[in-house]
């Protein structure tokens, strides 16, 4: 059981949260995607944004636990899994035992959530939740304790490249509520993220981006990375 912390530590760690880039393996050239993951820790990424999609939750289908298992060996860098699947309790301990450290289940897709993120955590990971677009802040309320890290979709899950869906209200509102509840969890955001766009949500209260399209349209992608850090570190300033 975590105890929550004194308020004063509660500030200083969220003010303190450390802005983080972590780039969607969707855009990468599949053909090469170890060479790309290894690219992008080089360019300075923060963490490798996994997204796996069974075909059922979302109409498509992209990488399975053996392929992050062949990959993760060859990173130092923090490996998350964003699934989008329908039995995300079956799957989490697969990518898991693949060696992602923080594995994220869909709010919509967990019949009993609070035990989903439980057994992440049972299992040595770093349970994460994620809201998609019309899923209201509310809907972890009372989850919080169990959660490690939130994952807010501002597209509809499925596809990069998607247009940008603005969520500020509802970063806000999770801040309040993270700030509030005395946990350290980070707030991630996930879809059209680019350096238009990075800004408002860091000045809403997140700390850690996905960044797919917008990122690999980079010719340098450390350049990619340094400035969408800068953009997010000043309007968190
Ligand atoms: C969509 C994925 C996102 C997406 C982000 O279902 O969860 O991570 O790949 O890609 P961009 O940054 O292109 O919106
Ligand atoms: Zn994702």
């Amino acid at each position: 059981m975590r105890l929550a912390r004194h308020p004063l530590a509660i500030m200083v760690a969220r003010v303190n949260r450390p802005i983080e880039i972590a780039p969607s393996i969707l855009p990468a050239d599949f053909a090469r995607l170890g060479e790309e993951c290894i690219d992008l820790e080089k360019a300075g990424a923060h963490r490798i944004h996994w997204d796996v999609m069974d075909g059922v939750f979302v109409p498509n289908i992209t990488v399975g636990p053996d392929v992050v298992k062949s990959i993760r060996p060859h990173l130092t860098i923090h490996c998350e899994a964003h699934l989008m699947v329908m039995k995300p309790d079956e799957i989490a301990p697969l990518y898991l035992a693949a060696g992602c450290e923080t594995v994220m289940v869909h709010a919509e897709a967990c019949t009993h959530l609070h035990r989903s993120l439980n057994n992440i955590r049972t299992l040595g990971g770093r349970s994460g939740v994620v809201l998609n677009p019309h899923t209201p802040a509310s809907t972890i309320q009372h989850v919080l304790d169990q959660t490690d890290h939130i994952l807010v979709m501002t597209v509809n899950p499925g596809f990069g490249g998607q247009a940008y869906i603005p969520l500020l209200d509802k970063i806000a509102e999770l801040k309040a509520m993270v700030d509030a509840s005395g946990y350290e969890i980070d707030i991630e955001i996930d879809g059209g993220i680019s350096a238009t766009t990075i800004g408002e949500c860091a000045a809403a209260g997140a700390n850690v981006f996905v960044s797919g399209s917008a990122l690999f349209k980079y010719d340098d992608k450390a350049e990619g990375i340094a400035e969408l850090t800068s953009i997010a570190e000043a309007a968190r300033a």
